[in-house]
């Protein structure tokens, strides 16, 4: 759950035990039941969401113990945010597998399941053949739809000041790529923060994912092959003996089933695609603690050496959006704007991170054994939903820090410090620095990677941006389904 909600729930639970175990007592101090005011547990820090990399529900990232409103003294002034879209329904591909795995335990004619598949005497599938494919799931406490909608609701709580509601005429441009799911994440999250403001206030702009648009682009990439050696040895071998493990045990509880290694690996997935869809799902107590880390790490080596700071160029690829955001901040609210909203795919946010040098393990991740504890766990980069936030702060002198502006970067919640810029309070960065050390290390997208001078050469839309409200709308879309790709010019790719 968001923090908000979390909170919200906790505080209608609170009030409505007080009300009802002291029916008798107005105004007493007296709670029950007995509520501390700070846990004391931290004793359980397990949750399958810790180890289904990009798969499953969103949640916060593990944080530093930073708070996340600004540091006293301290106001944000210009908002950037990055953002994958919502909790979903499995790809096609995905979804053929689960049925392959799940055909060869049917095909086995058992009248009973027994042992950890006892419940699959009552269980059914949850994708039905071809429907909701890619899309958002929109039912239970994990609907990528409420996950948008939510997200933006908190962040107008957070950030509403940065909108002048009393303004005529406003035009808040917002930014997705032109695939459905994300434009739908994009149009919730939209409804969340600006209401009934929404349809008059944001002009949609739909940047196509394809690679004529060069470096003007959210989900920018090389134009030659990838270098991915690492990456491509990963789909390869079999790094994970846990699954066979698992594997054995299921086949052993079950005459006639013979699961393999890949099976568990289908299953195991589809188990986080059953908690985007079902809100709950059986699958996962199937499998141990153990077997869920290595589920997780397969899936941030995938992200570390395909797309993110173990690939030769991802930093070169992030440095698109790096390079961008440096210009906005510098510009500052007045000259730019305020809220930059961005959505895109999780494999368009691990790049930029790695390019801010932030979520970047110091050596490369091992693919002999699994590191304990993990220094790139996807979970809690990019979950369904996950994102970055980049606030621009202007802050007062403290006893140790100069007036000025300065810059914090928040994934999924928490702050994340840097370790070689903390010259600000609550652990910001003064911008100057931080626009010094990200401009100095970022490679150049456009020579590194293949494209000439008849590409867009940077990233423009946040500045000539269309504000035609023209896509704000499902019901406006020229291609109202699949993956609808758009241009923010106005034209069908
Ligand atoms: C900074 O100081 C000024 C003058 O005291 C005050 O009005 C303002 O509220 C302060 N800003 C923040 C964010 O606390
Ligand atoms: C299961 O039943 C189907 C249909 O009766 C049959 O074709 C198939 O061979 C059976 N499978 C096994 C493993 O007995
Ligand atoms: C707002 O737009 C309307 C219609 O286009 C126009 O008549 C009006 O002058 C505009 N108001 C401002 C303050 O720009
Ligand atoms: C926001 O919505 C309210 C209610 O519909 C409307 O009165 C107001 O003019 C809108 N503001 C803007 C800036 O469009
Ligand atoms: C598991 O079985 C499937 C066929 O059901 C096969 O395609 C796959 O390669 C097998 N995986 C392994 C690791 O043997
Ligand atoms: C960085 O962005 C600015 C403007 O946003 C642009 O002029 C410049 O060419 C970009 N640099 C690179 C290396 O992309
Ligand atoms: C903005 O989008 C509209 C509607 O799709 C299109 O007709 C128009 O040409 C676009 N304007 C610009 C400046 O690209």
């Amino acid at each position: 759950m968001s923090p908000l909600a979390a909170n919200l729930v906790a505080v209608l639970g609170a009030a409505s035990l007080a009300v009802a175990q002291t029916p008798n007592a107005p105004g007493t101090q007296n709670r029950y039941p007995f509520t501390k005011q700070y846990d004391q547990g931290f004793l359980d820090g397990y949750s399958v969401l810790k180890h289904i990399g990009g798969q499953g529900p969103y949640s916060n990232r593990v944080s530093y113990g930073i708070s996340r409103d600004p540091p006293d003294g301290c106001a944000v002034d210009q908002v950037i945010m990055l953002k994958r879209h919502g909790e979903r329904w499995p790809d096609p591909n995905p979804a053929a597998k689960f049925q392959v795995s799940l055909n060869k335990i049917y095909g086995t004619n058992q009248t009973a399941f027994t042992g950890a598949l006892e419940f699959l005497n009552r269980w059914k599938y949850f994708v039905p053949e071809g429907r909701y494919v890619r899309l958002e799931s929109y039912n239970g406490p994990y609907a990528g739809l409420l996950d948008g909608y939510i997200h933006g609701a908190e962040y107008g709580v957070r950030y509403g000041h940065l909108w002048d509601q009393t303004a005529a005429n406003l035009t808040i441009p917002m930014f997705s790529s032109g695939y459905e799911r994300i434009l739908t994440t994009a149009r919730k999250f939209g409804e969340g923060f600006f209401g009934w403001n929404y349809t008059d206030v944001v002009a949609m702009n739909v940047i196509p994912e394809e690679v004529y648009m060069g470096a003007n682009s959210l989900t920018p990439t090389c134009l030659h092959d990838k270098d991915t050696p690492m990456c491509d040895l990963l789909g390869k071998s079999n790094l994970h003996p846990q699954f066979k493990v698992a594997a054995a045990r299921l086949n052993g509880q079950n005459e006639k089933l013979a699961l393999n290694s890949s099976d568990i690996y289908n299953l195991m997935q589809m188990s986080a695609y059953e908690l985007n869809v079902r809100g709950y799902s059986d699958w996962v107590n199937v499998f141990t603690l153990d077997e869920w880390v290595a589920f997780g790490y397969t899936q941030d080596l995938s992200y570390y050496y395909c797309n993110g700071p173990g690939y030769v160029n991802g930093r070169t690829v992030g440095s698109v959006f790096a390079n961008a955001s440096l210009t906005l901040l510098n510009q500052g609210p007045e000259k730019s704007g305020k809220l930059f909203f961005n959505f895109c795919h999780d494999t368009n946010i691990t790049p930029v991170l790695a390019a801010f040098g932030i979520a970047s393990p110091p050596e490369p991740l091992p693919i002999d054994h699994i590191p304990f504890p993990n220094p790139y766990s996807s979970s809690d980069i990019v979950p369904m939903g996950g994102h970055l936030t980049m606030e621009r702060l202007t802050c007062n002198a403290t006893a140790i820090t100069k007036p000025g502006t300065y810059v914090r970067l928040i994934l999924n919640e928490a702050v994340v410090p840097y370790t070689g810029c903390q010259d600000g309070p609550g652990y910001s960065c003064s911008l100057a620095r931080f626009t010094e050390m990200v401009s100095h290390s970022l490679p150049d997208f456009i020579s590194t990677c293949g494209f000439d001078h008849t590409y867009p050469q940077y990233l423009d839309f946040w500045w000539n941006y269309n504000t035609t409200r023209d896509y704000n709308r499902e019901t406006q879309d020229p291609i109202p389904a699949g993956e609808g790709l758009l241009t923010y010019k106005g034209t069908a790719a």
